[in-house]
């Protein structure tokens, strides 16, 4: 009977008063035969197991080794040593599991995050991966909860699909055709993939925006929250190759609305965990402090990781056009002493990270969200921006940029009348008729609506102050990496 145990966080948030209490949990350390550090994932503060000498069997003893798991039972006291409030003074002591300490992976000492990431099936028993995946847990529960709140619609888009959301072809493929070469072919010599197993092609989700715009257009808000795949080959510490996004996707929106529920959903998550994750948030704030030491004076953050949430937090999002991005940048010292490594040649030019990262942590210190973007490096489905100049079309696209992250949200008002949305699929090679469900929506009660996406693991990276990407999910997929 297990269902009597006592979880660690609850236990050291009571007063040591003589309760008798069940615990198990893993060993962190085992000192001088006397001294059990137990941990169960709940926090990362350790309850003291303190074990009577000459009570236990040596042959017991023995086997309390590093990360072997136990339940004990015993008396809840005040603590004599220092560093903690409470002991459990050992009644009965069983070895649940044995871990042999020659062959653990990880010893109890300091391990850097590159070793830790070929151990990710052992990581999250240390203490910087426990903070973050539990404030990771607790980002995704209040994603829940903004949304819940308001009265959207928690949908679910498929995985697999026909289409490119993003219509840049970067899709993994789903099939059940062999892959050694024998899978019949048509005419002209192409797979037939109306042999396979959809009758057609299939690829992995990019986004769920297409299929959020059918439930948008019926539910009035709705959101996703899923994985999404890309096949992009970027080696980046802000790339994954299956990464989970939120996207919520409102009928009656334009632009500015679209806006300000993104900022004030980030505002909400990091209020969330400031008000949730305290103890995780402050041990996250520790480390990235000890990280940054190794760092040269111009590379470390002016702020801790607590005051940056806070000062998020506490301060609206610049908000400017492309095109006025563009001017900054261009007049920049750090473009005219030719600091970028890629040039602000002008307008029309995609923005690189770097550029970004000037614009938020040197120009404005501060999230900025940029908008009205040229229509020619944004997607299909945007809404084009009437008036333009010709040659300088611009579309209602926003994108947030976050210190330290970059972009972490991508998003834009919808275009919704059917000839100029048909027209620029067509321009662009996007086949109108295998979406003539998507354009459906278009030609039935169309309506003005906007979205966005949330990248999650870069809000969770912005959070946690985690440098790289690879260390904000569990089990990452990158470019040459599935392992677990
Ligand atoms: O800007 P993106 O590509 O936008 C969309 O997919 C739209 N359909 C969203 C919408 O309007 N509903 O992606 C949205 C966000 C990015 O801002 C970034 O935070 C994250 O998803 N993202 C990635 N995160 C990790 N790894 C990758 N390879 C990512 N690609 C995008
Ligand atoms: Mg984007």
């Amino acid at each position: 009977m297990f269902s009597k145990r006592i979880k660690i966080k609850e236990l050291l948030a009571q007063e040591p008063q003589g309760q008798e209490v069940i615990v198990m949990g893993w060993v962190r350390t085992f000192r001088n035969n006397q001294f059990i550090a137990l941990n169960d994932g709940s926090t990362n503060n350790n309850l003291q197991v303190v074990v009577e000498l000459g009570k236990f069997d040596d042959e017991l003893l023995k086997r309390i080794t590093t990360s072997a798991s136990l339940k004990v039972t015993g008396v809840i006291e005040a603590s004599l040593g220092k560093g903690q409030k409470m002991d459990l003074k050992a009644a009965t002591i069983e070895i649940l599991g044995d871990s042999d300490a020659e062959k653990y992976p990880l010893q109890p000492k300091k391990h850097s995050l590159e070793f830790l990431r070929e151990k990710a099936h052992l990581r999250f028993r240390t203490n910087t991966f426990g903070s973050v995946f539990r404030v990771r847990h607790a980002l995704a529960f209040a994603v829940h909860k903004f949304f819940n709140d308001k009265g959207f619609l928690y949908m679910h888009t498929p995985i697999i699909t026909a289409s490119d959301a993003e219509g840049a072809g970067e899709m993994f493929k789903v099939t059940t055709l062999p892959v050694d070469g024998s899978a019949s072919r048509d005419d002209a010599g192409k797979i037939d993939f109306k042999e396979d197993f959809f009758g057609r092609a299939t690829n992995l989700t990019v986004s769920g925006q297409l299929e959020g715009e059918l439930g948008a257009t019926a539910f009035g808000d709705i959101y996703t929250f899923g994985p999404t795949f890309r096949a992009e080959n970027s080696n980046t510490a802000r790339h994954l190759a299956e990464f989970w996004m939120i996207e919520p996707e409102m009928a009656f929106y334009d632009l500015e609305d679209n806006a300000n529920l993104a900022e004030e959903f980030i505002q909400y998550l990091i209020k969330y965990v400031i008000d949730n994750n305290k103890e995780d948030l402050e041990f996250l704030a520790q480390r990235l402090a000890e990280e940054e030491k190794l760092l040269p004076q111009d590379k470390r953050s002016e702020m801790g990781l607590i005051e940056k949430l806070e000062f998020v937090l506490n301060n609206s999002f610049e908000r400017l056009t492309y095109t006025e991005a563009i001017d900054i940048l261009k007049n920049s010292n750090q473009n005219k002493k030719k600091k970028f490594q890629y040039e602000i040649t002008g307008w029309g030019m995609d923005l690189q990270s770097e550029h970004e990262r000037y614009l938020v942590e040197k120009h404005f210190k501060k999230p900025v969200i940029l908008t009205n973007y040229p229509a020619a490096i944004k997607s299909f489905y945007m809404r084009q921006n009437d008036g333009c100049e010709t040659g300088k079309e611009t579309v209602a696209a926003m994108d947030i940029l976050a210190p330290g992250i970059g972009e972490i949200v991508g998003g834009s008002q919808r275009e919704e009348r059917l000839d100029k949305l048909e027209a620029r699929m067509k321009e662009m090679h996007i086949p109108t008729d295998e979406m003539w469900w998507y354009l459906d929506t278009r030609r039935f009660g169309t309506v003005p609506h906007a979205g966005f996406g949330l990248g999650f693991e870069r809000m969770v990276q912005f959070v946690t102050g985690m440098t790289n990407i690879r260390d904000v999910i569990a089990f990452p997929r990158t470019p040459g990496s599935a392992e677990f």
